[in-house]
């Protein structure tokens, strides 16, 4: 990784510069939100979508943003022009910094943070090859369509992927699959792509929603909605989406191959869609 420039409450510094108080309640009680953002050939992709989903979350947990869209925009692009090529942004807003008391403070000032790092999207050996994955219970809490610096049940749920040879948790709870530890599952059965529809068990992916838009204007029959853990298991394929993997394959889940344990044709109509789009992005013909 490397990030050569931090934004941090309005000045622009070397990473050895920027620091944060102790009492910063992102760091004693994980309250705060956050966004990552791709980008594309120095461009923000789905900008707008992210900025929205930042406004839900901020709402959401009543912290009224110390800038307005404009101004991220911004300071962005600013944190751009130290970045060639493809890279991701970073985006972090918290309450701020304040005697430690569970309720909100009277008099407090958000602490925002923001920087671009390096990323290296998915290969096309990756993409071929898929991933493995595993089931892991959703010990997460209620409201995971907030973007949460509390990420505690993920942390945990990753790891477990991590030792066991496993590059994400499929999470379910009560039965039904919510997402994955830090992507939006998506399951081919029967003919139709299933995704499980938004509310408050699973974060809006904006990966997700560019999924959706593609593969149904595309003639794939799309469906949001519930997703036993027997439709994951006979599943012909599985996919998981995030703004730094994209799109890839899930080959095996807890050791069985998934389907033909191959990534499927619909992957690979699917991800020529999605390489299609980033390239009309990366012209400037599609935002
Ligand atoms: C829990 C969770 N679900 C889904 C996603 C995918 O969201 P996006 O496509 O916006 O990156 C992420 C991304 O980090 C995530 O952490």
């Amino acid at each position: 990784m490397s990030v050569k420039e931090v934004y941090l409450n309005g000045e622009y510094l070397p990473v050895s510069e920027a620091t944060v108080s102790i009492f910063d309640r992102g760091f004693t009680f994980g309250d705060g939100v956050y966004e990552v953002i791709p980008v594309y050939g120095g461009r923000l992709f789905r900008l707008q979508q992210h900025l929205d989903r930042l406004q839900h979350s901020l709402g959401e947990i009543r912290l009224l943003s110390p800038l307005a869209d404009l101004e991220i925009t911004r300071v962005l692009e600013r944190l751009l022009t130290n970045i060639e090529g493809d890279a991701s942004i970073y985006l972090q807003i918290t309450r701020g910094s304040a005697p430690r008391n569970h309720a909100f403070p009277d008099q407090v000032q958000p602490t925002i943070l923001a920087y671009a790092q390096d990323v290296v999207y998915p290969d096309q050996a990756t993409r071929e090859a898929g991933v493995n994955a595993v089931c892991f219970p959703d010990q997460r809490w209620e409201r995971c369509d907030i973007k949460s610096v509390s990420l505690l049940a993920n942390v945990l749920a990753r790891q477990y992927a991590h030792e066991n040879n496993a590059a994400e948790a499929v999470l379910f709870r009560d039965g039904k699959l919510t997402e994955g530890a830090a992507s939006t599952l998506f399951v081919v059965h029967e003919g139709q792509l299933l995704t499980t529809a938004n509310g408050h068990s699973i974060l809006p992916g904006i990966t997700r929603e560019l999924v959706l838009e593609l593969a149904c204007n595309h003639g794939l029959s799309c469906q949001q909605t519930d997703i036993t853990e027997n439709q994951v298991k006979t599943a012909d394929e599985l996919w998981l989406s995030s703004s730094t993997k994209e799109i890839l394959p899930i080959v095996s889940l807890d050791g069985e191959a998934v389907g033909a344990g191959v990534p499927g044709p619909h992957y690979h109509h699917i991800i020529r869609l999605y390489d299609d789009f980033k390239l009309k992005f990366r012209n400037g013909e599609v935002s």
